[in-house]
C-alpha cells in the first residue's frame, strides 16, 4: 500500500498508473490530426492517463508545456520538437528531475542524447531521397532542363532540414535539374497556396513541384488550377505524408507521388512510455515503418486509407 497523499496528478496512483505528459506541435497538417489521435486513443488503450498540451507552432509554447510537465512530476515526458534547435536546458531540467523523456516524430540537435531515453519516428532525409529518386527515373534518358520549385515546411524543423538535404543529395544525379525556387510554407495548407502563387508569377517555366507535406501539396494545386495549368500534367508534384486527401490527390491525377510517412506512433509510444517507465532499456532510435506511393498504388490504397 501507499502511505503518503495524493500529492499531485502526475503521481502514480495505488494503481500504478503512468501519467504521460506530451507535448504536441499543433495542428498544421492532417497528419499532425492524426498523429494526435493516435496518441489519445493509444493512450486510454493502454491505460496510459494523458497530460497533453498543444503548442499552436511555438517554441516557447512547448517549452513552457515541458516545465509545467517537471513541475507536475509526470511519469514520462514525450514531445514533437518545433524545431531542432534549443532544447539542452529543459531537457536538463527533466534529466534531473529524474523524468525520462521520449522524442516523437522529430529530432533535436543536442549533442548530449543522455538527454533523452529514444527518439520514435521516421528518416526524413530517407523520405527526401525517395522523392528524389522518383524524379530521377521519371525524367530518365531525358535531356531538357527540368526547373523544379520546392514547399519546404517549418522553418529549423527536422523534417524541412532533411527533407530539403535528401531530395538535394538525390537529385545531383542529373545536371539538368535546377531548383528554381524554395521557400517555407510551414507545412500548412493555405501557406502551400500562397507561395505557389508567388512561384507562378516569377516562374513562368515550373515543370516541378517538390512539397515537403501533402496539406503544402494540395494547397499549391489550388494555385496551380487558378492559374489555368493543370497539376499532374503541366507540373509534376511530389509530396511527403500519404494522408487520406493527399492520396485521393494522387489517385486522382492531381499528384504524381507521394512518400508515406507514417503518423500511426502512438502504439509504439505507449510501448516504449511504459518500458522507460519501469526502467527497461530501449532502442535510443526508432524508426518507423514506410513505403512510398504513385497513382496507381494509391487507387488501390486509397480505399483502406484510414486517416
Ligand atoms: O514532423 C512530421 C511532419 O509534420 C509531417 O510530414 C507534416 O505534415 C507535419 O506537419
Amino acid at each position: 500500500g501507499c502511505g503518503g497523499s495524493d500529492s499531485g496528478s502526475g503521481d502514480k496512483g495505488d494503481d500504478g498508473t503512468i501519467t504521460l505528459g506530451f507535448s504536441q506541435v499543433g495542428a498544421e497538417s492532417g497528419w499532425r490530426t492524426a498523429n494526435t489521435k493516435s496518441i489519445q486513443e493509444s493512450a486510454a488503450a493502454a491505460g496510459i492517463k494523458l497530460q497533453f498540451s498543444d503548442a499552436q507552432g511555438k517554441q516557447e509554447n512547448q517549452i513552457t508545456a515541458l516545465r509545467s510537465f517537471i513541475t507536475q512530476k509526470v511519469d514520462v515526458i514525450a514531445f514533437s520538437p518545433v524545431v531542432t534547435s534549443g532544447w539542452d536546458a529543459v531537457l536538463k531540467e527533466a534529466k534531473d528531475a529524474g523524468i525520462p523523456v521520449i522524442l516523437t516524430d522529430r529530432a533535436v540537435d543536442s549533442q548530449d542524447d543522455s538527454l533523452y531515453e529514444s527518439f520514435l519516428g521516421s528518416d526524413f532525409k530517407v523520405e527526401g531521397q525517395k522523392a528524389g529518386e522518383w524524379l530521377l527515373k521519371e525524367y530518365e534518358g531525358k535531356s531538357e532542363p527540368v526547373n523544379i520549385v520546392e514547399l519546404q515546411g517549418t522553418t529549423g524543423s527536422a523534417p524541412a532540414i532533411d527533407r530539403q538535404t535528401g531530395f538535394g543529395d538525390a537529385i545531383k544525379a542529373n545536371p539538368n535539374f535546377k531548383i528554381v525556387k524554395t521557400q517555407t510554407g510551414d507545412f500548412k495548407r493555405a501557406d502551400g497556396k500562397t507561395v505557389m502563387e508567388t512561384f507562378l508569377q516569377s516562374t513562368p517555366d515550373i515543370d516541378v513541384l517538390y512539397a515537403h507535406n501533402d496539406d503544402m501539396g494540395l494547397g499549391a494545386i489550388e494555385a496551380i488550377e487558378a492559374a489555368g495549368k493543370k497539376p499532374g500534367t503541366d507540373i509534376k508534384i511530389i509530396t511527403v505524408d500519404a494522408v487520406k486527401d493527399g492520396m485521393t490527390a494522387l489517385a486522382d491525377g492531381k499528384i504524381n507521388f507521394i512518400v508515406e510517412c507514417s503518423p500511426l506512433l502512438g502504439p509504439q509510444l505507449m510501448d516504449i512510455a511504459k518500458k522507460v517507465n519501469a526502467g527497461e532499456k530501449v532502442e535510443k532510435r526508432i524508426l518507423t515503418e514506410e513505403t512510398t506511393f504513385t497513382q496507381e498504388q494509391a487507387k488501390t490504397e486509397l480505399p483502406n486509407r484510414k486517416y
